[in-house]
């Protein structure tokens, strides 16, 4: 087969692109122990709601202007219902979900995730601005989806 020399030139160039590629991401899973921000901790499904700290949703103080929260996602709402939290903390979230695939999203902040049965999902973030934030399940999860909304609420 005949190749014309720009062409070969052009193939080549995304050969190389792709094996960089993969180098990078394999470079930088095995040495430097790179994963996904979630899903790095398991939990039995059946039983997150006497699973601590998941049977205690809500916001734990782990020290001035930082703290966790845990929250559950179940069809088709949120617990905690209600998040107040004080201007300024960083706060890691950390959901998982009792039945189906949930979604996470604040969207005026930037917090969007999955949540999946089985496995808890972690995403942190500063809040610097006062306000209530909406907070909704944006994976289509039965036929109550649209109503999984919940509000946190920086004070
Ligand atoms: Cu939960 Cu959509």
């Amino acid at each position: 087969m005949h190749l014309h020399r720009l062409e070969r030139v052009w193939l080549t160039f995304g050969a190389a692109i792709l094996v960089l590629f993969l180098a990078t991401i394999t470079t930088a899973a095995v040495v430097e122990g790179f994963v996904p921000p979630s899903h790095v901790q398991s939990i039995d499904p059946a039983k997150v709601r006497v699973t601590p700290p998941f049977d205690k949703p809500g916001l734990h103080r782990l020290a001035s202007g930082s703290y966790e929260a845990y929250y559950v996602a179940a069809i088709f709402s949120f617990s905690p219902h209600e998040l107040v939290v004080p201007l300024g903390s960083h706060v890691t979230f950390y959901v998982t979900s009792t039945d189906v695939v949930h979604g996470f999203s604040v969207p005026e902040t930037g917090i969007n995730t999955m949540v999946t049965p089985g496995w808890v999902t972690t995403v942190s973030y500063t809040f610097r601005k006062r306000g209530r934030f909406l907070l909704v399940c944006n994976e289509y999860c039965g036929i109550g989806h649209q109503t999984m909304a919940d509000a946190i609420d920086v004070r």
